[in-house]
């Protein structure tokens, strides 16, 4: 069987750090590994739109940020094909026979649409299409025969479900859709990286972001703002690393050749952990070697960023082949579903046949 990967965002912004250790990065080693026969990156508008049904205006903007943030990172439209959620129908078609698989109830129990409706202030009135976009899910995923679901941890409810619905499809019509595997980044600390000022996750609304393409200068000035121990007030106060953002970035972030770079003193995280730990080694200097880090990490993303940003609407020549690839595949899928469950009569001989014979008799 092929090894087929999709995954995918929603372009209500752009890219920030916590994607790219969460998600991007692996992303791309995937996409260069070669144990690969598809790898499918997906522009989520639609599902943007289901709790954006009145801001069309962002969603159009963010598609050119995602996509720059993406081919900024070393995606290559060579290898990985990049589509835009809402060019390929198809996926429509299958929500709405997906849709009769699943029951309201178990859309209830998503813990993910759960507390999303919550931080959203859609209690009292959910648009349909916002709580039914765990089965529009299953449809992009099992559209592209997806194996391989790269994504982080809140994204473990959607898959769920996906099996779900492939379990239920494939019993009550046959052996048609593919059961898809999640893949979770393998470092704990990029499995979500909290915010500036360690709130739990990084959003737009809380100004908590590096973003992938904020400058230099930006990115070293969030960077030595951070929220930090708030116990650790002098130098040779004991420091907590646990918790601490500065620390919990430098897991997602650093390796040993960091050290020698740029902070010769200590061989590796460890040791610079158990400075900060006992007392004596201040959040400033942490910082700064957080900052030479991340600048390291983000200065290639920048300079193949400002290349893209020359040529815009070959981007979007881009964005156009990679749906059309993508939509010819969706609808393939389409087709065997439609005949799986019987919908397909114009196709159907035989039925045509058996019709005529009953009519004659
Ligand atoms: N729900 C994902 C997010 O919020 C985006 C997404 C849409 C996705 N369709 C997908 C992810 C299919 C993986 C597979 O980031």
């Amino acid at each position: 069987m092929s090894k087929i990967i999709l995954t995918g965002d929603r372009p209500t912004g752009k890219l920030h750090v916590g994607h790219y250790v969460g998600s991007l990065k692996g992303r791309v080693e995937l996409q260069n590994s070669g144990a690969y026969d598809e790898v499918f990156i997906m522009i989520a508008d639609a599902q943007a739109l289901t709790d954006n049904a009145d801001n069309p205006e962002k969603v159009r903007q963010n598609i050119i940020e995602v996509a720059l943030d993406y081919l900024s990172c070393g995606l290559d439209p060579e290898k990985a094909t990049i589509l835009i959620q809402s060019q390929i129908p198809e996926l429509c078609e299958l929500s709405f026979y997906y849709m009769n698989l699943v029951t309201v109830s178990r859309l209830q129990r998503n813990p993910t649409v759960k507390s999303e409706i919550q931080m959203r202030n859609f209690e009292a009135s959910i648009p349909v299409g916002f709580f039914t976009y765990p089965i529009s899910q299953a449809a992009d995923i099992t559209a592209f025969k997806a194996t391989t679901v790269p994504v982080g941890e809140d994204q473990l409810p959607m898959l769920e479900q996906t099996k779900e619905i492939v379990r239920k499809f494939n019993s009550v019509y046959g052996e048609t859709l593919v059961e898809p595997e999640v893949l979770l980044p393998s470092n704990q600390a990029c499995l979500r990286l909290p915010g500036t000022d360690g709130k739990a996750k990084m959003s737009k609304s809380l100004n908590n972001c590096i973003y992938l393409s904020d400058s230099p200068d930006d990115v070293k000035k969030k960077i030595m703002n951070m929220f930090t121990d708030p116990n650790h007030l002098k130098v040779s106060d004991p420091g907590r690393v646990e918790g601490n953002p500065v620390f919990i970035y430098l897991d997602a972030f650093c390796q040993d050749h960091h050290f020698e770079e740029f902070l010769p003193e200590y061989a590796n995280l460890d040791e610079l952990k158990a400075h900060y730990t006992r007392g004596g080694l201040g959040d400033v200097k942490v910082k700064r070697f957080l900052n030479e880090v991340i600048q390291e990490e983000l200065e290639p993303i920048r300079k193949r960023r400002k290349e893209y940003e020359k040529d815009i609407p070959a981007i979007y020549e881009i964005l156009k082949k990679g749906s059309e690839k993508a939509e010819e595949i969706a609808a393939k899928t389409l087709s065997e579903v439609k005949a799986a469950m019987k919908i397909n009569y114009f196709d159907d001989a035989e039925l045509i046949q058996e019709q005529a014979e009953r009519f004659r008799k």
